[in-house]
């Protein structure tokens, strides 16, 4: 018989559900808000009001281009966070209503342990490049940087991570610094392509273990920045490229460094990069160059499975379906947990 789940994504300002049979993606319906640009970051009041606009079209859409009926669903899967408490609680409510009016299991998912299983989305039954187990994975988004051990689809152990602020965070409050759009990152990645990314040299973190720190690199650009800028007022205007180039290599630089570090450490040649910042172009060169030189073998996200989506919500729904891994109707959502 068929396994048919439906998986939905609301954690955070993307409203999304997919459905996945027997392990191979049918539809992936993603509905991001700009609403959020004006404010130049996530607004969560907003976020969930716009979630509630867009869940039952998202949900209905998913369906009809998978071609499948929800009779036919053999189980809702739904993050259940970490995320805005208030954008959660939408997709957990339609989900587990869903669910249990169609008398079908529900399955919750943890938002960053899907992030790292979108390297298990299958678009074709012949999709076979995937990582083998043990592999490791840097989980590198607007709220996370981790290294993650992953041992098996629901055995995972973070070896690192963040102290402060995110990889995407800092890039992206120094991209508002720079009077730059929202969310920085995207603008910043394409910036850095024309820049110099040796021009200007921002400060390091020295941080024992696995772990990272970005706030000392943030506070470090912008002091930078003021300097030059009392020197010439159009600093930024003038060198824009350069300075999008050097925060991207010193960001890239710092994530491998610990990255490399613990796959040397721990003898895996097997590494992914998984979330949001993983769709930069500096650092899935910089993967490109470790596959060369230490002989990894890298598994780089398609550009949209690397930001939020249902697909890795319904895949990492399926491995936990196979398990019996079911979840009760009582469960709440939560806004912070670590895998
Ligand atoms: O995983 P994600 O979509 O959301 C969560 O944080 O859960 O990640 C969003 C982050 C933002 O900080 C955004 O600026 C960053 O990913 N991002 C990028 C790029 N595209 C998105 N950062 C660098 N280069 C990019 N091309």
């Amino acid at each position: 018989m068929d396994t048919i789940i439906l998986g939905i994504e609301s954690s955070c300002d993307d409203t999304s559900a997919a459905v996945i049979k027997n392990g191979v993606l049918l539809s992936n319906v993603v509905s991001s808000q700009a609403v959020h640009e004006a404010y130049g970051g996530v607004v969560p009041e907003l976020a969930s009001r716009a979630h509630q606009q867009n869940i039952v079209p998202v949900v209905h859409e998913a369906l009809k281009r998978a071609g499948v009926a929800k009779e036919q669903l053999s189980a809702v899967a739904f993050t259940r966070g970490p995320g805005l408490m208030g954008s959660l609680l939408v997709g957990v409510s339609f989900a587990k209503g869903f669910a249990r009016s169609l008398n079908i299991p529900m399955i919750d998912v943890n938002h960053l342990q899907a992030h790292v299983l979108a390297h298990f989305i299958k678009e074709s039954e012949e999709d076979n490049n995937q990582p083998k187990f043990p592999f490791l994975c840097l989980l590198v988004s607007g709220g996370n940087s981790q290294i993650i051990l992953v041992k098996a689809y629901n055995d995972m152990e973070v070896l690192g991570q963040t102290i402060d602020d995110a990889a995407g965070e800092a890039i992206d409050k120094c991209s508002k610094v720079m009077g730059l759009g929202y969310p920085g990152g995207p603008i910043i990645d394409k910036l850095a392509r024309q820049g110099n990314p040796n021009a200007f040299t921002f400060s390091k973190p020295h941080i024992p273990d696995y772990n990272y720190s970005f706030s000392g690199l943030k506070t470090s650009f912008l002091y930078s920045l003021r300097d030059w800028l009392k020197e010439d007022p159009d600093f930024i205007e003038h060198h824009k490229n350069d300075l999008a180039a050097s925060l991207e290599a010193t960001i890239v630089n710092i994530l491998m460094d610990k990255l490399r570090k613990a796959a040397k450490n721990l003898k895996i040649n097997e590494v992914a990069v998984a979330g949001g910042v993983s769709a930069n172009n500096g650092l899935r060169n910089s993967f490109r160059e470790h596959a060369g030189k230490y002989g990894w073998n890298i598994y780089i996200p398609k550009f949209s499975f690397t930001t939020d989506n249902a697909a890795m919500i319904a895949i990492t729904g399926y491995y936990k379906y196979l398990d019996n891994d079911f979840c009760t109707i009582d469960k709440p959502a939560y806004s912070r947990v670590t895998i």
